[in-house]
């Protein structure tokens, strides 16, 4: 009941408050500099990457949770495109195979419960040569310490951060699903507790 409680009244507020850290925006105005045309956003959330897109004339927002979404209402309304809601988790996307040119993702791969599944159905929409740009806070491989605290944590995490993993590799699922790389950095965001912190910064291609 309590549980409840705050996932529906507390956790949203607090989600679109930390994901408007200054180093955490930095990073969407450098992943979404080149996303055109129309656009396909998994985990939309409170909408913070809108005031990004430069040249977007559609975003097909993908956000199951409707609470998190009603956050968005007022950016929403600021925006100079389109912008349609799709009440659906990535492991079923309601779009047609080969659809979509540019999908974007930025902090939602790590609480997708279907993992590998939604990274099928991403793959599935996106046409030959249409790209997957990502940001998203990964398990770090170079230091074991932090490694092991993020595999520790992990089951408190998805508690209190509706599902979220402090311990996945995204770049590995990613590229087990098919995709290409075509740019891929890690950086370590400034502000973040250093479970948290290593973030993946990559732009994928699904290949001819
Ligand atoms: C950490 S938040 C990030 C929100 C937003 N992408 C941002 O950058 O601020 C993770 C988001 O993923 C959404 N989410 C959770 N499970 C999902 C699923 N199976 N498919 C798509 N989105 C999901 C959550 O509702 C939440 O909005």
């Amino acid at each position: 009941m309590l549980y409840k409680l705050y996932q529906k009244h507390i956790f949203p507020h607090v989600l679109n408050q930390v994901m408007q850290t200054p180093s955490l925006m930095d990073l969407r105005r450098e992943l979404l500099l080149d996303v055109s045309g129309e656009v396909l956003e998994i985990g939309f959330g409170s909408g913070l990457n809108l005031a990004f897109y430069q040249r977007v004339d559609c975003v097909f927002a993908l956000e199951p949770n409707m609470e998190i979404f009603q956050l968005a209402e007022e950016r929403i309304k600021l925006a100079p495109f389109q912008v349609e809601h799709i009440q659906s988790g990535a492991e079923a996307i309601a779009l047609a195979d080969n659809s979509i040119v540019h999908v974007v993702s930025t902090w939602t791969l790590c609480s997708i419960q279907q993992l590998e599944q939604s990274l099928q159905e991403i793959y599935r929409v996106l046409q030959p040569g249409g790209m997957f740009h990502v940001v998203e806070h990964v398990l770090n491989r170079e230091h074991l310490n932090i490694q092991r605290l993020q595999h520790l944590l992990t089951p408190i995490q998805k508690r209190v951060a509706d599902g979220c993993h402090l311990n996945r590799d995204i770049e590995t699922a990613i590229l087990s699903t098919g995709f290409e790389i075509e740019k891929l950095n890690y950086v370590d965001a400034e502000g973040i507790p250093s479970i948290g912190k290593r973030m993946l910064l990559a732009h994928f291609k699904k290949p001819y």
